[in-house]
């Protein structure tokens, strides 16, 4: 499986999308196969951290996100579940959750419901280790094109997730305790 032919599939090579797209995410897959090659407790499928790492925002484009070259009609929240669309329908499952996971630190059902989220009410949290380092890479990187290619401090990482919860900034200092350098 070839991430960047699959990424080439379905975004114009040359657009602005594609260039944030890809420049975004080979940072966020340089970050995440640096943090499992570093876990030296555990197995990590590295290939696929990768391979999931470049493919995690696959979604963008159906959403309406003209500063990313987005043109699509869906609020920014739902790249995440049509990332999982297009992999499954690539036959690609198991990449396909870390699209719908990686929101965030997670979502849960609750809080898709109690915040009346434009979602499918259902658990999308990173549950897998390779589906949490995903998640955490992700974290430091912004597609904003101000901040493209530049990675944020831990601090910025934890001020940004502090408006949506304590006990997001929780979740990110326990990775950040097992994945960070
Ligand atoms: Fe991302």
């Amino acid at each position: 499986m070839d991430p960047i032919a699959l990424l080439e599939k379905h975004y114009s090579p040359g657009s602005t999308s594609y260039r944030i797209l890809l420049q975004h995410s080979e940072q966020v897959a340089n970050k995440a196969v640096a943090v499992a090659n570093r876990l030296t407790d555990t197995t990590v499928d590295v290939k696929f951290v990768r391979e999931a790492a470049l493919l995690h925002d696959i979604g963008i484009f159906f959403t309406a996100v003209p500063q990313l070259g987005c043109q699509g009609k869906l609020p920014y929240l739902c790249h995440g579940i049509k990332g999982r669309e297009i992999l499954e329908a690539e036959g690609l499952p198991r990449h396909a959750l870390v699209c719908e996971r990686h929101i965030g630190v997670g979502l849960s059902a609750e809080e898709i419901l109690r915040q009346d989220l434009p979602l499918p009410m259902r658990d999308m949290l990173p549950i897998s280790l390779e589906e949490q380092i995903v998640t955490y890479a992700d974290l430091f990187f912004s597609k904003n094109p101000a901040k493209l290619g530049l990675e944020r401090s831990a601090d910025k990482v934890r001020k940004s997730l502090a408006r949506h919860g304590e006990d997001k900034v929780a979740v990110f200092d326990e990775w950040h305790e097992r994945f960070g350098a």
